[in-house]
């Protein structure tokens, strides 16, 4: 995109966001059940969680499209919605810019025509909205477009004409709800790679809402972690990736093992947790955790598959935490090779660059070290 983003004329002062209690219940278990979070001016923040969790309805309830039972929104200064008060503030008058999954072009229009009608509704002149399209045309990499009917371009670039539509009357707000799920996975990396430059060049405040962990560590600023209408975590991608609070979180944003036991005691002032687990015999693993912990308490130690090491032999093993276990699985995918190891009931997958030479059957030692482990709430 172009150098054009940062002129005058796409760069406007960014509100913030805040949502407060918020609720909207479709029945006693599904729908939003009370959800609070801020989105500072000018930050990207993403909605993220399984299918169902609310993340829709929540955007939905921010653009105003939904009503919520209960709590309060405000962009800036402005509450948009606040049903105890009686406050509802009608869509079009929230200066909000929305992109959806399916991308909501006008098929009969030109590519100028759909971006040019925020601006055509809201009554702006013709020569300004021409103007003004072309600026945002040329901001999502796509001058000379304009003529185009819409459903003559390839599924990027009726994304970033939406994009465009959603950016050329310059909103406080930009919500987009999975803009990029129906593109082939290169582009969605290539797209989510522009959204974000985009959402940087305009500094503009976002939320947006994917299912795709590794689209929300890619683009967000910070990640609020959804599950059945609730928030697990808010945090940035760095802390929930490495201090989850729970097994959910953990699960959620990559590849996890989960050795499942109770707290035997806790260590340096509170940082690290030992873990005893039944793994051929009880045993003891040691992991940091961000968590308050009393003795006894049902806990889950969290182990990334690229943190372990393998050895035939226990004292090979260069690791503070060494279990016994036996290969069942090995496959060389090229970069790493795949094992799956079982340890005590755990199925653990193990992925290591290196070949340590040992294969289905084997009995095997498995380690890893305090600082490469967390432990959370099961
Ligand atoms: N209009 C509706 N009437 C009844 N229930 C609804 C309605 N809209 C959503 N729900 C329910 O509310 C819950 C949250 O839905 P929502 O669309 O917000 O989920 P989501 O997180 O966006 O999921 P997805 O990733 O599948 O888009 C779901 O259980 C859904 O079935
Ligand atoms: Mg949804």
């Amino acid at each position: 995109m172009s150098a054009e983003t940062n002129s005058s004329e796409s760069r406007r002062p960014a509100a913030p966001l805040r949502v407060r209690d918020l609720e909207l219940r479709y029945t006693a278990e599904s729908g939003v059940l009370g959800v609070s979070f801020d989105v500072a001016a000018g930050e990207l923040l993403s909605l993220l969680g399984p299918s169902g969790c609310g993340k829709t309805t929540t955007l939905r309830c921010i653009a105003g499209i939904e009503d919520p039972e209960a709590g309060e929104i405000a962009i800036g200064d402005t509450v948009v919605s606040a049903p105890a008060k009686g406050v509802q503030v009608a869509p079009d008058k929230r200066d909000i810019g929305m992109v959806f999954q399916s991308y909501a072009l006008w098929p009969h229009m030109t590519v100028a025509d759909n971006v040019g009608y925020p601006l055509a509704v809201r009554r702006v002149p013709k020569h300004e909205v021409r103007d003004r399209v072309a600026g945002a045309l040329a901001m999502v990499g796509l001058d000379g477009y304009g003529t185009r009917a819409a459903p003559m371009l390839s599924g990027g670039q009726q994304q970033r004409v939406a994009l465009a539509r959603a950016l050329v009357y310059r909103p406080k707000l930009l919500l987009l709800d999975e803009p990029l799920s129906n593109l082939d996975a290169a582009l969605r990396e290539q797209m989510r790679g522009e959204v974000r430059r985009l959402q940087q060049d305009t500094g503009i405040t976002a939320v947006y809402v994917t299912h795709d962990q590794s689209e929300a560590m890619a683009i967000s600023d910070r990640i609020v972690v959804m599950n059945q209408g609730r928030i697990e975590q808010v945090g940035t991608p760095t802390e929930v990736f490495h201090k989850p609070v729970n097994r959910f979180v953990a699960g959620l944003v990559g590849p996890a093992n989960f050795l499942t036991g109770v707290v035997g005691e806790t260590t340096d002032a509170g940082a690290t947790a030992v873990v005893r687990i039944d793994a051929d015999g009880p045993r003891r693993v040691a992991s940091r955790t961000a968590q308050d912990w009393t003795p006894g308490a049902e806990a889950a130690v969290c182990v990334r598959p690229n943190q372990f090491a393998v050895a035939a032999a226990e004292d090979a093993l260069p690791t503070a935490n060494r279990l016994p276990g036996v290969v069942q699985t090995a496959v060389n995918m090229g970069l790493h090779t795949e094992y799956r190891v079982q340890v005590g009931a755990t199925r653990l997958l193990i992925t290591l660059r290196d070949d340590v030479g040992v294969g289905p059957g084997d009995r095997v030692w498995v380690g890893f070290d305090v600082g490469r482990a967390t432990c959370v709430r099961p």
